[in-house]
């Protein structure tokens, strides 16, 4: 008697699995790789996000970006979409990155957020196991290829220009154009009309030079292994209520569904680097250099056990 009821309800996990989702155990960023092979973080693996730690490496040759048409208004329309993992902003084909270190010319497809909930901080990358409350994410495309799938083949197919984004009490006026949509986009699958803006109103701008550069992966499913990462360093700044319009504000369901669901807390762990190397541009701070700067007396001997006393006090799942 008990047969037919199991069946039945692994049938319907099974067709739902091909989703992916950041808040239950058969779905969240641990379970992707039963569902995504690629996602399994195999040892040697190149996956994203990482901490930014002590073993960065100097490169003189890392300058700030070339980041084309990004001080300008672009023209038709940008459109902000639910896509029940994040909110995303398509911002046309007017805009383009190169230099750094890429290896050719990008194009810039969209950008998107990673946030956590009121009571956590949601960035995916971290500094020194510091996780800032949110991630913002610029996706380009080497200009070579002629679609993702073409991209997602080639081991430098896509540069990713990641940004913290830290609160504090001021309202960004650079990012309001997008909270402000927020509301219109609060359902998966829902998606609101942006005037363009110049894209570098949402960039350190004046920090550009200061950047950190690694190989890794998309931090969502398939995790392809194809992304050339620019984490920069300085954070961007938004309010509190701006903060909490992404924390509150945005749902992984759908309008029509029983229950809405907040979406929170869509970052994927941390991951190794292995034999990586972490490259700090000309202008970034290296990130151990603050010890022996220290005064004596300071607890200099207790600073390099701060990120591992700090790691235990992150929830884990
Ligand atoms: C979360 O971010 C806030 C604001 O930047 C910071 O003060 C706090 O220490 C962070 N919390 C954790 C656990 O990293
Ligand atoms: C993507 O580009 C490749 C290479 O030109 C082509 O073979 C493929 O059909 C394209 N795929 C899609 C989905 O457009
Ligand atoms: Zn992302």
């Amino acid at each position: 008697m008990m047969i037919f009821p199991v069946i039945a309800f692994s049938i319907i996990c099974l067709a739902t699995s091909t989703d992916f989702c950041y808040d239950e155990g058969y779905c969240d960023p641990y379970a992707w790789g039963y569902f995504f092979p690629t996602c399994h973080p195999l040892l040697e693996s190149h996956h994203s996000p990482i901490d930014l730690s002590y073993d960065v490496t100097r490169d003189e040759a890392l300058e700030p970006l070339r980041l084309e048409g990004f001080d300008s208004v672009q023209k038709g329309q940008w459109r902000l979409r639910n896509d029940g993992h994040t909110v995303v902003l398509e911002v046309g084909s007017g805009m383009k990155v190169s230099g750094g270190g890429l290896p050719g010319t990008y194009s810039t497809l969209q950008l998107h957020f990673h946030w956590g909930s009121l009571a956590t901080n949601g960035s995916e990358h971290t500094i020194h196991s510091h996780r800032f409350p949110m991630e913002m994410h610029i996706v380009n495309m080497k200009s070579t290829h002629p679609n993702l799938t073409s991209a997602m083949e080639d081991q430098t197919g896509l540069a990713v220009l990641a940004v913290f984004i830290d609160v504090s009490y001021a309202e960004s006026v650079s990012f309001s154009p997008i909270t402000k949509a927020l509301t219109s986009v609060a359902h998966k699958g829902q998606s609101a009309v942006v005037r363009p803006f110049p894209l570098a109103n949402l960039l350190p701008q004046d920090h550009l030079g200061l950047y950190y550069r690694y190989h890794g992966s998309l931090t969502t499913p398939p995790c392809s292994q194809v992304v050339l990462w620019t984490v920069y360093e300085v954070p961007m700044i938004i309010s509190w209520s701006q903060y909490e319009q992404f924390a509150v504000g945005v749902f992984s369901t759908e309008e029509e569904a029983d229950q809405d669901v907040l979406l929170q807390n869509n970052f994927r762990h941390v991951h190794p680097t292995y034999s990586r190397r972490v490259l700090a541009s000309r202008e970034a701070h290296l990130l151990g250099a603050a010890c022996p700067a220290a005064p004596p007396h300071s607890g200099v001997l207790l600073l390099p056990l701060l990120p591992l006393l700090l790691s235990h006090l992150e929830p884990t799942s």
